[in-house]
């Protein structure tokens, strides 16, 4: 990753802002106005709506309601409803019924906890380590992972050959089902932690039994759900799953948000002299999301004693993903943002915002 590139370019129009020019050192200010620009949820609103009318079983109105039919028609639930709408129907299937309920509930415990806590960095490894210790066969202990590898997609990978490095961490994360067959020797073969995305596993949700383990059945899966509706493909692959399918706890998702949106919105200041106001309609607003890279970094923090992250960042002369051919970089992320996050990590953690003061940065290595 190229830190010194980024800077270069933060300097640049960081005065055109009428408010800037009244100040000699604009930086602080500007933080002060990111910090709590960050704090506000602009997507709280709709979302809550959301998952209002997803508890009132109105799936139609979120324009998913394929998305839904397509779940139905997968379980066999009712084909010929499928263009109806409303509760009334679905309900005559008891199977459906009960995942009904278990959806609602599911839902209404995650949407209770959405909250910003500070502290929640704290809690990882008795929400995250302590289940996949007992499912390894592990006494539960207080310990952290000695030593944690974090493997990003980036193609950069393809030009070192760090997989026995990789391999030789005590845990390995590793992000959205990227395979390891044929890149053993750049990206490693093990895998402690499959971390995804509920996208990732609502494709894999139409498979027979869920299938959708390419490190095999018994790896732990940790998953953020990107959209509520997506409690239904968790229902239905979590009850047949051998390995704990783990759901991010909705306060760490929310201060992953801030911390992102904090840096995206520093960096769009910086760089364009815009007002913060104005951040919104550049990011799509309530669309805006962390990327899975950096959640799992997150989590490693909090799961382990020493990280090293390998195949983020990336490089005009590598490919997009090492497993993929695929070109552009989804727009939902802000992944400069996120560079200049993973800089403080490296650098300065402490000057990270809205994580407890309480908490212990684990020492942080980046490799090319
Ligand atoms: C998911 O599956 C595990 C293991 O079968 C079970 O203990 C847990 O309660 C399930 N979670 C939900 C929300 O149903």
């Amino acid at each position: 990753m190229d830190f010194k590139g980024a800077k270069k370019k933060r300097n640049r129009r960081l005065f055109l802002t009428p408010l800037l020019l009244l100040f000699p050192h604009p930086q602080p200010f500007l933080l002060g106005f990111a910090l709590q620009f960050a704090a506000v949820d602009t997507g709280e609103a709709k979302s809550k709506l959301e998952i209002e009318q997803l508890l009132e079983g109105n799936f139609a109105s979120q324009g998913r309601y394929r998305t839904f039919a397509t779940w139905r028609r997968f379980n066999h639930h009712d084909v010929k409803a499928r263009n109806s709408n409303g509760m009334p129907v679905m309900l005559r299937s008891p199977k459906f019924y009960r995942y009904w309920l278990d959806f609602r509930r599911n839902l209404q415990n995650w949407a209770r906890k959405r909250m910003f806590q500070p502290d929640i960095m704290m809690d990882l490894v008795t929400l995250v380590k302590v289940p996949i210790d007992s499912h390894n066969g592990l006494m539960s202990s207080d310990n952290k992972y000695k030593s944690c590898a974090v493997v990003g997609n980036s193609g950069i990978l393809l030009n070192t050959d760090h997989g026995k490095f990789i391999d030789g961490h005590e845990a390995v994360i590793r992000l959205n089902n990227a395979r390891t067959e044929r890149f053993e020797k750049n990206v490693g073969s093990k895998t402690s932690i499959s971390f995804v995305n509920s996208n990732i596993l609502h494709l894999c949700a139409r498979r027979d039994g869920c299938f959708c383990h390419p490190y095999g059945g018994n790896v732990p899966m940790v998953m953020y759900i990107c959209q509520p509706v997506h409690f239904m493909d968790y229902l239905v692959c979590n009850s047949s799953h051998k390995a704990p399918l783990l759901i991010t706890d909705p306060r760490f998702d929310m201060l992953c948000s801030r911390i992102v949106k904090y840096y995206s919105a520093k960096r769009f200041v910086e760089d364009t002299g815009k007002a913060l106001s104005e951040w919104g309609s550049t990011h799509d607003g309530s669309m805006f999301h962390y990327s899975s890279g950096m959640q799992a970094v997150m989590l490693a923090l909090g799961i382990c004693d020493k990280v090293s992250i390998f195949g983020f960042g990336k490089s005009t002369l590598a490919k997009h993903h090492y497993h993929t051919n695929q070109k552009a970089e989804l727009r939902l992320h802000d992944y400069e943002a996120e560079y200049a996050f993973y800089h403080d990590l490296v650098k300065n953690p402490r000057a990270i915002p809205f994580i407890s003061d309480k908490f212990r940065f684990p020492p942080v290595v980046f490799y090319q």
